[in-house]
């Protein structure tokens, strides 16, 4: 098996994509996750585009002792010896300098000859060696670049003391191979079996992993890529895709990488939750559903054995557990297993009660999520006893700040009356209402979402309660999205209650609920 090293650009080329960028704490905390997952290089950022992006290289240079850290520079002094400084606590720098060298950069863009850029890019490698023993040049467009030129600007790096040779496809336009073909190529460049060479692909045409894997079959030993795929335009090779190709396929390919495939999840999550854009359900490897198994006949050759449909396990990815994603092909087997994990055996007369409710509910809205499932079982029985009811509700403090609150909850016509203090409404709620009840109710979902429109709209409130193992869900509707969360958890507390007594007996939870109880809406109490 031969190493191939993971240089991750997400804080550098990934940060530049729009909806992506990140503050200096952002990146400290992406890149502590970073050098937990192993990579061998990261990418910090480009020191001399902002004072917050010199702070991040300077400050995740300092922090991280594991892992090489680098910091992007133009070819001019001043870009190269500004790297430098924002690298001057690292345990492992690198200076990674950039020019292009295909003919449509060189006349449009940096408007110089193939000869100038030539003397440009040397001088840049000789100063920057003159710093840092670990060099990187990259090859801007490398992709579209006539190749006997690029090979002679590679020669004339490696000459000035570059460690690493990077060949970007810079504009995802390369087929892979084409670009498997620049990377043979390179064998016959002076100097060569003395550096490094690298991949660095971008995904406009969706070939960017594939590219990546082109360029180590034919040479590249290092490949640059950003976690969740993001970058430039479509973005970055998928540190993900690249790593799991690698570890799936090792038998084929034989490379290995030092990547700690377990905390692959994490990162993904980490890098959603920092910028706020969620990774689509269906994207390889971190997808929400990239596990996920729908068809009954899936799910039934999976829970008999994973290695039917599964490539990897999520475990090796570090996704929690296998997730079956029940539809209307699933069969009575998934829904059982399903409601297993979720913490409810089901006997023989409920499982065949709740898959008639589930078939109706798959049939009307496709996929049924685990709240659908909490729903069959929770608000899918009879008029769950109201042991609790709120009374009183008050709130002091802002949405996303410490609150206070107090209040008021009925048990057997006595008022139970708490305050208490969160990080925001939701926390403070949780805490005041556990007070009452005596519980330790730890909220694992909140959703709030506008059921109908205008100024006054009515939000409704969903709430997934863990309660020391057992799980229940809870519903309510306001116009006052705080009030809402109060009764949604207590609606999920007199569940939880109800549920432990054992008289539950399901029924249709589609039957419109406001029917049955005029001033409830969507299963529970309506407060205005
Ligand atoms: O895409 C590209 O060419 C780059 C270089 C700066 C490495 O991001
Ligand atoms: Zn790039």
């Amino acid at each position: 098996m031969q190493h191939v090293a993971i240089f991750d650009t997400t804080l550098r080329d990934g940060e530049q994509a729009p909806g992506f960028s990140m503050n200096v704490k952002d990146k400290l905390l992406l890149a502590r996750q970073l050098e937990r997952l192993n990579v061998d290089v990261i990418e910090a950022g480009f020191p001399v585009a902002s004072d917050g992006d010199f702070e991040a290289v300077r400050k995740i240079a300092e922090e991280i002792r594991e892992v090489s850290v680098t910091g992007l520079a133009r070819t001019n002094p001043g870009d190269i010896r500004r790297c430098w400084e924002a690298l001057q606590g690292a345990a492992k720098p690198r200076i990674h300098t950039f020019l292009a060298t295909s003919d449509i950069h060189l006349e449009h863009k940096l408007r110089v000859s193939r000869a100038e850029a030539l003397d440009m890019a040397a001088a840049a490698v000789e100063l920057a060696r003159s710093l840092c023993d670990d060099v990187q040049f990259s090859a801007e467009d490398a992709g579209r670049s006539d190749r006997e030129y690029l090979y002679r600007v590679v020669a004339a790096v490696i000459e000035a003391g570059a460690t690493v040779i990077n060949l970007p496809d810079t504009v995802g336009y390369c087929m892979p191979d084409e670009y498997g073909a620049m990377f043979a190529g390179l064998a016959d460049v002076e100097g060569i079996e003395g550096v490094t060479v690298s991949t660095h692909t971008h995904d406009d045409l969706g070939l960017a992993v594939a590219n990546s894997l082109a360029g180590v079959l034919n040479g590249a030993r290092q490949i640059e890529c950003a976690v969740n795929g993001i970058g430039e335009r479509a973005g970055n090779a998928a540190l993900e895709e690249v790593v799991m190709a690698l570890h799936v396929r090792s038998g084929l390919l034989g490379f290995r990488t030092g990547v700690n495939t377990r905390e692959i999840h994490r990162a993904s999550q980490l890098l959603a939750s920092v910028t706020g854009t969620d990774v689509q359900p269906n994207k390889a490897i971190v997808g929400r559903n990239a596990f996920a198994h729908e068809a009954g006949i899936h799910q039934d050759g999976v829970l008999k054995y994973a290695g039917t449909y599964e490539i990897m396990t999520p475990e090796s990815v570090g996704v929690p557990s296998n997730r079956l994603v029940l539809g209307k092909h699933s069969g009575r087997h998934g829904l059982a297993a399903r409601y297993r994990e979720l913490g409810y055996e089901l006997g023989e007369e409920d499982l065949a009660r709740a898959y008639m409710l589930f078939t109706k509910l798959a049939d009307r809205k496709g996929t049924v999520y685990d709240e659908d499932l909490l729903t069959i079982v929770n608000v899918g029985l009879p008029s769950v006893p109201r042991t609790y009811a709120l009374k009183h509700f008050h709130l002091v403090g802002q949405a996303d700040a410490v609150c206070a609150v107090t209040i008021g909850l009925e048990k057997e016509g006595v008022v139970y009356t708490e305050s208490a203090t969160g990080d925001g409404p939701v926390d403070a709620i949780v805490r005041a209402v556990n007070q009452i009840v005596g519980t330790n109710g730890r909220v694992l979902e909140y959703a709030a979402k506008s059921v109908t429109q205008g100024s006054d709209a009515v939000g409704e409130v969903f709430v997934k309660v863990d309660f020391g193992g057992r799980q229940a869900a809870g519903r309510a509707a306001s116009t006052d999205l705080n009030i809402g969360a109060a009764l949604s958890y207590v609606d999920a507390i007199n569940r939880a209650t109800w549920l432990a007594s054992g008289d539950g007996v399901a029924v249709d939870p589609h039957a419109a609920v406001s029917d049955r109880d005029p001033g409830v809406v969507a299963g529970r109490q309506r407060a205005t």
